[in-house]
């Protein structure tokens, strides 16, 4: 452990001398002030992890330091100085977040017996995060959350599939977490030392993307004023993460084709053939057999990439990951924005449960974010979700009105879906067969929408 700061503050200058020498005896560095502004811009400049305080001081109150200090550094334990009988106001000041308090006169014996105390309970305190943490890694892993069977099968893939260099192609909706999985197979595969370089095949346009992958040489085109490695070349040793691979043009394509099956290459405009030792990772969210039918993506290439497919499941499918989501992004959010945020209100669980999430995982993350930076209170209130999660609850009329209003086709198809099988099934009593009939679809497909879609009879 680096050496502990702490800071005094206090007006009588042998209170500040007595406390400064007895803490310096004992191995720490300690910094004082006599007013309570200037302890705030020493404090501004040099935080400490323990702050000593009057209550009293000449230019402020002891009070308005601790909550100054709570919100810029949460972290800092504060220790409040009072008079003697004044213990109302040391309540005050634990109430406020002070994290102990010592009555005038005190011995130094007092002081830094309550020093040590903090010390342990801040020890405890981290020890329990890395238990927490060795909890989660059982969950998941490399910070993927989630304990759905789905999710499981899939940290079993990751695992399997990390040990060998075999190509993997990862497909599934926007935001499930394609690129989570893409990193974490990099970091537990022997090449976690080597270099993991990522593109995003959609972002470039042909002729761009193709030397960006393979490099050029200089004058290859207007522009190429030098010689420029690729990422295949950057890649070497390590792995290489192909994003977004369904937007690949067929020139492109042809191109990834002979590196796959020849392992070499040339820089655009250049003679020499390279080799590197690269292991590839794919990911797309478009479906690539129908992409092949239509004539967009070739059907050898995709043989190549798919030697090993994993196919990550929408969140609409592992219900019982959203509140375990939910409360990851939570923690999180608070943690990074200093808020201090108990939970969710049992009416915006019950919402997030029933909503379809067309976005996935990145959606419930978006919304999330958005209410804690929003949020004044300690809990996430229903009305604190976006406008779809409360609507989606909606009876159909007031949904087909709402429907005009802009939002994800899906959601509103799924919406409405739901609403309306909800209606048919209502109509016919209950009865499927005949529902199925009225819907124009089989019996099985109408089980599957009632399953998928939490449809209630
Ligand atoms: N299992 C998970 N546990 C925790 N966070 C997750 C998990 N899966 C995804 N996320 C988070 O959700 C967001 C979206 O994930 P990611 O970028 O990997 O998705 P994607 O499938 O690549 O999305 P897109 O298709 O839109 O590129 C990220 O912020 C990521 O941190
Ligand atoms: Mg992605």
């Amino acid at each position: 452990m680096s050496v502990l700061k702490v800071m005094i503050i206090d007006d009588e200058p042998l209170m500040r001398i007595t406390v400064q020498d007895a803490l310096i005896n004992e191995g720490y560095q300690v910094t004082s002030a006599e007013t309570g502004k200037k302890g705030l811009s020493l404090f501004k400049e040099n935080p400490v992890d323990i702050l000593i305080t009057d209550l009293r001081l000449p230019d402020q109150d002891g009070l308005h330091i601790l909550k100054e200090i709570r919100t810029i550094h949460p972290e800092t334990q504060v220790i409040i100085i009072t008079a003697y009988g004044s213990i109302d106001s040391a309540v005050t000041a634990m109430k406020e977040g002070a994290s102990d308090y010592l009555t005038k006169p005190f011995s130094m014996d007092e002081l830094l017996l309550v020093i040590r105390r903090l010390l342990r309970m801040k020890q405890l305190e981290e020890e329990n995060v890395l238990l927490r943490e060795r909890i989660e890694e059982r969950f998941g892993l490399e910070g993927l959350v989630g304990k759905s069977p789905q999710m499981q099968k899939i940290y079993d893939l990751i695992e399997t599939v990390s040990q060998t260099d075999a190509t993997v192609l990862i497909q599934g909706e926007s935001g499930t977490g394609k690129e989570m999985v893409a990193n974490a197979i990099h970091f537990k595969s022997l090449r976690k030392n080597g270099p993991f370089v990522k593109v995003n095949c959609s972002a470039l346009p042909e002729t761009l993307l193709e030397s960006e992958l393979f490099g050029h040489e200089k004058g290859a085109f207007t522009g190429a004023i030098k010689q420029r490695k690729g990422r295949f070349e950057m890649a070497d040793g390590g792995t290489l993460f192909l994003d977004e691979i369904g937007e690949l043009s067929p020139g492109v394509q042809v191109k990834l084709l002979r590196v796959l099956q020849e392992r070499k290459f040339e820089r655009v405009g250049g003679n020499e053939t390279l080799s590197v030792n690269v292991r590839l990772i794919c990911a797309t969210q478009k479906d690539l057999k129908e992409e092949i039918q239509r004539g967009d993506f070739r059907e050898d290439l995709y043989y190549r990439l798919n030697v090993v497919p994993i196919q990550l499941p929408p969140l609409r499918e592992r219900r019982e990951d959203i509140l375990l989501l939910a409360d990851h992004f939570l923690e999180k959010f608070s943690r990074k924005m200093g808020k201090e945020i108990t939970g969710l209100s049992q009416e915006a669980k019950t919402l997030l449960l029933k909503y379809p999430f067309p976005g996935n995982i990145r959606e419930l993350e978006n919304m999330l974010e958005r209410a804690i930076a929003l949020l004044k209170g300690k809990v996430i209130q229903a009305g604190d979700l976006p406008e779809e999660v409360c609507e989606n609850t909606m009876p159909i009329q007031t949904l087909c009105e709402k429907i005009q209003a802009s939002r994800p086709l899906a959601t509103a198809v799924s919406l409405f879906e739901k609403e309306y099988i909800q209606s048919v099934l209502e109509k016919t009593k209950g009865k499927k067969g005949q529902a199925a009939e009225l819907l124009g679809i089989s019996r099985k497909t109408l089980w599957e929408k009632i399953k998928e879609l939490e449809i209630e009879i």
